[in-house]
């Protein structure tokens, strides 16, 4: 099973916050946005991660994260020299795919609910094609819309519809087998000269091969691209951390319940930073794990 976080793009609708840096690092209340779309890969239970990003953002990226060892994750890092399109992970992300399973994530997703991993794994379980996740929001033209029967099956999807058919978008987490990459090599450029993600999804759904897991009421997903939705993140993770005290989408924790690392490396990158909330917090995680 392997993972790819896209976080490339110009960041242009964030300007001038993402003139002078990238948009995935800005912060999501007390960590970088990055690390919402990476707690999410790991909560998928993939450790193999592909990171693709601008010539100018990626080394800022690897500098974060390294090669992952220190979370107990394998990361590896390509550059997208011109943004072609979602799809474009897939061509980059060829040989590191290599043939298996794999989940991708735009690196500016947000996801929080409660038994999302257990959704993530039944995720991978009906997985015959791709599997997509939806979720229902006011302003679908904004997003790839999905129609669902009544039993939840995708009967078409679309993106950016002038006029939506429903109000569920369809959300930048994707899972896919192994055709995705010779799927993702044949498309044409849609007419803003892009490689659609939803192009390769119709491809699956024609093939009556694309599932649809909805996120429902009481589930969170946001899309941190314009000022007021990366506000309402950092607003909306400040609120829950503050009020019932845990931290979300904080990677080491998930490390250390995922077995990836163990009680006294958990601790130990919590001393790192323990000048700051976020370290001092890794470091008791760790302490009642002893
Ligand atoms: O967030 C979910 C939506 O994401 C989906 O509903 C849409 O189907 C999907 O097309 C995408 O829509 P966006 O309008 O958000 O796409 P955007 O072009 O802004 O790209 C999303 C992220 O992916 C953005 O953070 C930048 C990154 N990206 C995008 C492209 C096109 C890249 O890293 N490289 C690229 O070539």
């Amino acid at each position: 099973m392997k993972g790819i976080i896209l976080a490339g793009g110009s960041g242009t609708r964030l300007h001038p916050l993402t003139l002078a840096t990238s948009k995935q690092l800005l912060p999501i209340y007390d960590k970088p946005m990055i690390y919402y779309p990476l707690a999410t890969l790991m909560l998928a239970g993939v450790r193999d991660i592909l990171i693709i990003s601008t010539p100018e953002s990626l080394p800022d990226i690897q500098r974060l994260f390294g090669d992952g060892s220190r979370l107990g994750l394998s990361l590896s890092y390509r550059v997208q020299t011109e943004p072609r399109g979602i799809a474009d992970a897939y061509i980059l992300g060829a040989s590191h795919v290599a043939g298996q399973r794999s989940a991708l994530i735009l690196g500016d997703n947000f996801f929080h609910g409660s038994g999302f991993r257990r959704l993530l794994r039944a995720g991978w379980e009906i997985l015959d094609g791709c599997t997509l996740f939806s979720y229902p929001v006011t302003d679908p033209e904004r997003y790839a819309v999905g129609d669902l029967d009544e039993r939840g099956n995708l009967v078409s999807i679309e993106e950016k519809p002038a006029r939506p058919v429903s109000n569920n978008a369809i959300t930048g987490l994707y899972l896919y087998d192994a055709d995705v990459v010779e799927i993702a090599r044949d498309l044409q450029p849609s007419a803003r000269g892009e490689l659609e993600i939803t192009d390769v999804n119709q491809v699956y759904l024609k093939e009556g091969r694309a599932k649809v897991i909805e996120l429902g009421r009481g589930f969170t997903w946001l899309d941190a691209g314009t000022h007021q939705a990366l506000l309402d993140a950092g607003e909306y993770v400040r609120m829950l951390e503050s009020r019932q005290g845990v931290r979300v989408a904080c990677v080491e924790e998930i490390a250390l319940r995922m077995n990836l690392i163990d009680a006294e490396s958990c601790h130990r990158l919590g001393a790192e930073m323990n000048n700051s909330e976020y370290g001092r917090y890794v470091m008791s995680i760790a302490g009642s794990f002893v």
